[in-house]
């Protein structure tokens, strides 16, 4: 199933093993459900046209009791959930099982109000809100608090799972095709649950040391001004930029030039959306931890520069 299904928050379209295994229930599902309206509906015309009042006041047979209808009514229905059953019970046992944390490439994945953080321990590699993975491999999500409940779902890579504090809750998919997919929290999770976007970039296999070489490398920034009112003023509290700040707060900018949305997918990286939204964070994302920091439209311009020359 693709063409007219084929939207970036379609459950039609799989892209992953995960997502293709959800999708198959699904369409036994849809298949079974769709089986029982024809039987159905065949059956309730049948007995509108065949016992339509003719003007006659005549009853039709009266029938009560019907042995061999009633075994027949209890066991099809079960026979049917049990076809049901089994396939999703095994699909609910094969994606969740823990056996498989060890396995391929390991992610953390940490949700808090309103981004993601990846964080790659074996790579020495932190991203925001954009995940990046090689295709082909199998990829370890390892779900961490360690704010309010959230929930990670990229629809064409597989189901939903959350992020609970406290809890380690594990996702693990292989993707198969090479592309942006796009996710969203799906758990509420306060004012901008909405807002809370993220990205998955599934890299040709050939293109993924490069990734992993860029993201490793230190970040280089040529914009004097920016860089100097990025490190004046409390950004650095908040934010990492490796070599410049280690704040924990809020997302890891080392890198942030190279994300192509900001503010957990709300806009595309443009230097106007930038500006406007480290000028007064408030007015792009409700609720948005960030404060306004008081800076002028030219420094707030300034400073977007310099993240944005952050590659
Ligand atoms: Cu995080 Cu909804």
């Amino acid at each position: 199933m693709s063409g007219v299904f084929d939207a970036p928050m379609s459950t039609a379209v799989a892209k992953s093993d995960f997502a293709r295994e959800i999708l198959d229930v699904y369409t036994l599902i849809t298949w079974l459900t769709a089986g029982i309206f024809v039987v159905v509906a065949t059956v309730l015309l049948y007995v509108i046209v065949r016992h339509r009042d003719r003007g006659d006041d005549a009853l039709p047979p009266q029938v009560r009791g019907h042995t061999a209808l009633e075994i027949s009514w209890t066991v099809a229905p079960a026979i049917l959930l049990l076809v049901i059953a089994i396939p999703t019970i095994n699909v609910i046992f094969r994606t969740q099982s823990p056996a498989r944390l060890g396995d391929g490439l390991a992610v953390t994945v940490r949700a808090y109000q309103w981004w993601w953080e990846f964080r790659y321990p074996s790579l020495e590699i932190v991203t925001a809100n954009e995940l990046h993975v090689p295709v082909g491999q199998q990829v370890t999500l390892r779900l961490e608090g360690p704010d309010v409940i959230h929930s990670f779902w990229v629809p064409q890579l597989g189901g939903k799972r959350d992020v609970v504090p406290g809890r380690l809750n594990v996702l693990t998919f292989t993707p198969d095709t090479p592309g942006e997919y796009l996710g969203q929290c799906a758990e509420f999770c306060g004012l901008s649950h909405a807002n809370m976007r993220m990205l998955v970039v599934v890299h040709p296999a050939a293109q993924w040391p490069a990734w992993i070489a860029s993201q490793r490398a230190a970040a280089s920034a040529s914009q004097a001004d920016g860089a100097a009112l990025f490190a004046r003023n409390a950004c650095v509290g908040c934010h990492t930029v490796r070599g410049v700040s280690a704040g924990l707060v809020g997302p890891d900018l080392t890198h942030f030039g190279s994300r192509r949305t900001l503010a957990a997918g709300l806009l595309p990286s443009t230097l106007e959306n930038v500006a406007a939204f480290v000028e007064n964070p408030p007015a792009v994302k409700p609720g948005v931890k960030m404060p306004p920091l008081g800076l002028t439209a030219e420094q707030a311009r300034a400073v977007a520069t310099y993240l944005l020359s952050l590659k």
